[in-house]
């Protein structure tokens, strides 16, 4: 498994790509359109998931997956609902196309948290717990894919709550640097 693998909406997976190394979570997560989904992750990135949530528990946030792996087919499933309540423009902004989500290649989470014993649904920039994970997801190999102001390279809306498994060597680079993996992506280009 390429853990930097790029997708977007101009670097589409195949409809039949399945990742491999892929383990089910059953742990708390928040309301799902498909009611019989199973959150499921590359076992890799479980792994780092667990150590940081462990550490973020130490500082009295609790952390949970709320989406992971997402099949072509579930993608497709999401995008046509948001367009169907809220419109194209709205949908392309916050949904990926089918095959340009990462959620395909089983190394992106959705995180979702609990306060005083009650799942919060809506996260923001704003909550302790996303701060915390805004500067220490990278040590867990982890980075926050759609920051804010970054918008028109990324294209998609600021995502507080979406965090890509990449590898630590990687994470570490990229929050040094301030930039996207689009961004990364060209620099490398660049240097070719
Ligand atoms: N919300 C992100 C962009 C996705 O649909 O994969
Ligand atoms: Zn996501």
């Amino acid at each position: 498994m390429d853990y930097t693998i790029l997708v977007n909406n101009k670097n589409l997976l195949l409809p039949d790509y399945i990742p491999e190394d892929l383990i089910e979570i059953y742990e708390p997560m928040g309301s799902k359109l498909d009611k019989t989904y199973i959150n499921r992750l590359n076992i890799k990135a479980y792994k780092a998931f667990k150590e940081m949530q462990k550490d973020a528990l130490k500082e009295g946030y609790e952390i949970f997956i709320d989406s992971s792996y997402r099949t072509y087919e579930y993608q497709k499933r999401i995008f046509d609902q948001t367009v169907k309540e809220k419109g194209l423009k709205h949908a392309l902004k916050y949904v990926a196309l089918p095959g340009g989500s990462e959620h395909q290649t089983g190394l992106a989470i959705d995180i979702i948290f609990k306060r005083n014993n009650k799942m919060i649904e809506e996260q923001t920039e704003n909550d302790p717990e996303i701060k915390w994970l805004f500067s220490h997801a990278h040590i867990y190999g982890f980075i926050l894919r759609y920051p804010k102001g970054k918008e028109k390279i990324t294209g998609f809306n600021f995502e507080p709550w979406h965090f890509r498994f990449v590898g630590q060597e990687l994470a570490k680079k990229i929050y040094i640097q301030n930039i996207t993996l689009e961004e990364y992506y060209t620099l490398q280009k660049r240097a070719q």
